[in-house]
């Protein structure tokens, strides 16, 4: 029997909640399609943290490299932890070291969840950068703590960085609906931006049966409300797929519902499944984080391991449960009765 070895970091807050449930779903789709999943769950944490003075030990990364993938929770915990010491100790690193430059994350409403919007026929499939750009680390503070104090942080995008993302852009788009929207800000940003929109157009030349759009990420925030059905594959770099990616949640009916891969797609190394919402420290430990996102990630995982039966299994239990009404209204059923009814659909 094939079996794989995935490495669990449940993390902090809703983190623990909802891995435990997504999987719990993973280990029923395994049996049921006669593979393995075999688990290795790592403590590390904001909790860990505080025990240890390091969110994983000096070896993680190489550690984990071992593994088939990786699935996460959710890490944070700013009350005890600053989120910069938190989330550069831990999540930040594993995309940057295991190069996950693709971070897949798909917005759609499922059946019978009213997301905030008239329009239903949407399906956006956000391809965010997710190694370099905004998020590159490279920076200083210098005179701190006094009136002369400087604060830099500069965005680093390099070529080989953006044309990956974008070429990986359009073969996603290929696969779908052959449409390509690249979000910059190329008439603020005139060093990068313009950059990026220059590679664009050079690897587009390359997919001439996939239609590509400009748009600067203000109108593309407006248009994601106002007509999500126009797109199809939206590019993006790490900061503004970031925050295009809450917005997605929110259209999707909220972030109980927005999954995440970040994927190394020339596996060298392994990739990462986790929701796109956080460790939600208001609602931790209460019972009523939706594990949906979780799950749906974990399908992901599924997929990307191989496994496009089970993965297709996993999304129609999901389905079938927000079409019984269950999970689909944020607060209304507890995190323990989402994932049985999601579980009833694997059999
Ligand atoms: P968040 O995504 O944790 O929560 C935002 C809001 O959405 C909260 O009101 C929360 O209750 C709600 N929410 C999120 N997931 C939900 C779910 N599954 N079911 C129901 N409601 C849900 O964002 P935040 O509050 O900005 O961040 C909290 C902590 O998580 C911070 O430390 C932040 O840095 C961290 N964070 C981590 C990740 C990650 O590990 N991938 C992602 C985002 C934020
Ligand atoms: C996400 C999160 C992370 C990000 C944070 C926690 C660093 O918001 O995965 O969307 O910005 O990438
Ligand atoms: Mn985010």
């Amino acid at each position: 029997m094939k079996t794989y070895s995935i490495a669990l970091i449940p993390g902090d807050g809703i983190g623990q909640d909802v891995t435990q449930s997504a999987w719990s779903v993973l280990q029923r789709a395994a049996r049921k399609h006669n593979f393995g999943l075999d688990e290795t769950t790592f403590p590390w944490s904001c909790a860990y943290y505080k025990q240890t003075g390091a969110m994983m030990p000096e070896d993680g990364i190489e550690t984990l490299r071992a593994f088939d993938a990786i699935y996460l929770g959710a890490v944070g915990w700013p009350a005890e932890v600053p989120d910069s010491v938190s989330l550069h100790g831990l999540l930040l690193p594993i995309r940057k070291a295991f190069v996950q430059y693709a971070n897949i994350r798909p917005h759609r409403l499922l059946p019978g969840v009213t997301g905030p919007l008239r329009a239903k026929g949407f399906d956006i499939l956000c391809i965010r950068e997710n190694t370099e750009g905004e998020y590159s680390g490279a920076g200083g503070r210098v005179h701190t703590n006094s009136q002369d104090e400087v604060a830099v942080e500069t965005a680093i995008f390099t070529r080989k960085g953006v044309e990956r993302i974008i070429r990986f852009g359009f073969e996603q788009a290929r696969a779908r609906r052959a449409k390509l929207a690249s979000v910059t800000k190329s008439n603020a940003q005139k060093y990068s931006m313009v950059f990026w929109d220059e590679v664009t157009r050079d690897v587009a030349r390359e997919y001439p049966d996939v239609e590509v759009s400009h748009y600067h990420i203000d109108a593309m925030a407006a248009r994601m409300v106002m007509a999500p059905e126009s797109l199809d594959v939206v590019v993006a770099s790490n900061l503004f797929g970031d925050i295009l990616t809450d917005l997605g949640a929110a259209i999707q009916g909220g972030l109980g519902f927005a999954a995440s891969a970040n994927i190394n797609p020339d596996r060298t190394a392994p990739s990462m499944f986790e929701p796109v919402h956080g460790s939600a420290p208001d609602i931790a430990h209460l019972g009523i984080a939706n594990p949906i996102a979780a799950i749906w990630s974990g399908a992901m995982m599924l997929e990307h391991l191989g496994q496009p039966e089970a993965a297709k299994d996993v999304m129609n239990a999901i389905e079938a449960c927000t079409s019984k009404g269950v999970g689909t209204v944020p607060g209304k059923d507890r995190t323990d009765a989402i994932t049985e009814a999601v579980l009833a659909g694997i059999v």
